[in-house]
């Protein structure tokens, strides 16, 4: 069971923070599609306190995308806590510190997975969050540093000890990056550890993923990150396949190209036309993935400023592409 403050749930689908991906109306296409919980990308605690306000746009969130929760980094306890309040006057329904990134500049700084180098440190962070705002706070974080210094069994204990209400285990190392296949038999091992809810994060792209994760490692929820990406029904097809056995509602071509014209629609009521549309062109390529003729269409898609020219030009791809896979 998945729980967080008043929030409890079975078999938990989470969407992972993604930076530049999970923006307001990414989260919302996906909550629309099944996932449980959903994370703004990760926001800088030296952001939040300088006043920036590009920072401070990245905390919005909106009532229909609940239960939400803001991500903070940063590598200096002060300022984490202080940003944590920040972010708490949003009213999220939880606070999620990010002890996983792997970026040199972040890592380097000591935030990120460079917390992973001194789990006391962490701790303490940890700690200093939990105790400053009401919220529920949870920590998203890996094995360890390296293949040689795997430490997620003491650094588990040390989050619950902390008092973080659930965490979420990306089951590769830093040094990893996004590659390879995350594994996740240290599932099991770090729920021997702990008794907070555990997450399972890392190769998740398939419905047949979520349940073979949740088969194997028993997690208490199963977080997906670029699974969800020009694919956010992978949560319906999950959902479906964890409830009956079976996925029966197939995302054919016609479903693809309308769930990317709702996802824009989306965009535009929380953004406005002019700045939905044009932030929006990053996830063309994600949705016409595979489609015949889909770089001459995106290619096109990029220069227009109007929702109704998107669709009309959308739509009739979509006779097209009927017409064309019926012959081929
Ligand atoms: C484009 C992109 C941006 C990401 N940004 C964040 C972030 O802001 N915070 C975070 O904790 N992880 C971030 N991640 C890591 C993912 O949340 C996730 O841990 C990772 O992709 C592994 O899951 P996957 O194998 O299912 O993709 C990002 C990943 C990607 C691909």
């Amino acid at each position: 069971m998945f729980s967080f403050g008043n929030i409890k749930i079975e078999k938990a689908l989470l969407l992972a923070p993604m930076e530049d991906v999970t923006d307001i109306s990414f989260r919302l296409i996906c909550r629309e599609l099944g996932a449980d919980v959903v994370y703004t990308e990760f926001v800088n605690s030296e952001g939040l306190i300088r006043a920036s306000e590009k920072t401070h746009k990245k905390l919005r969130i909106v009532e229909k995308e609940r239960p939400v929760g803001i991500q903070i980094y940063g590598s200096n306890i002060n300022s984490m806590v202080e940003a944590a309040k920040i972010a708490e006057e949003e009213q999220p329904d939880l606070i999620d510190i990010n002890a996983g990134c792997w970026i040199k500049g972040v890592v380097n700084c000591g935030a990120g997975a460079g917390l992973l180098k001194d789990p006391v440190y962490m701790q303490n962070m940890v700690e200093g969050v939990v105790k400053a705002v009401k919220l529920p706070v949870t920590v998203k974080t890996r094995l360890g540093m390296d293949m040689n210094s795997i430490n997620i069994l003491e650094v588990a204990k040390r989050i619950e000890d902390a008092g973080a209400a659930a965490m979420t285990l990306h089951c590769r190392t830093r040094t990893q990056g996004h590659s390879g296949i995350a594994d996740w038999s240290w599932i099991p091992r770090v729920k021997e550890v702990v008794k907070i809810p555990v997450a399972l994060n890392g190769s998740v792209f398939t419905a047949e993923d979520v349940k073979n994760a949740f088969d194997e490692t028993g997690a208490d929820g199963v977080m997906i990150a670029r699974g969800a990406i020009g694919n956010p029904w992978i949560f319906l097809e999950a959902k479906e396949l964890l409830t009956t056995g079976k996925i029966s509602t197939e995302v054919n071509i016609e479903k693809r190209i309308k769930i990317c014209l709702r996802h824009l629609f989306l965009s535009i009521d929380v953004k406005g036309d002019r700045r939905a549309i044009l932030e929006f062109r990053k996830y063309y390529s994600g949705y016409l993935k595979g489609f015949y003729n889909a770089a001459q269409i995106r290619a096109k898609l990029m220069t227009l400023l109007e929702y109704k020219e998107i669709e009309d030009l959308l739509l009739k791809y979509l006779e097209e592409l009927l017409n064309y896979y019926s012959t081929h």
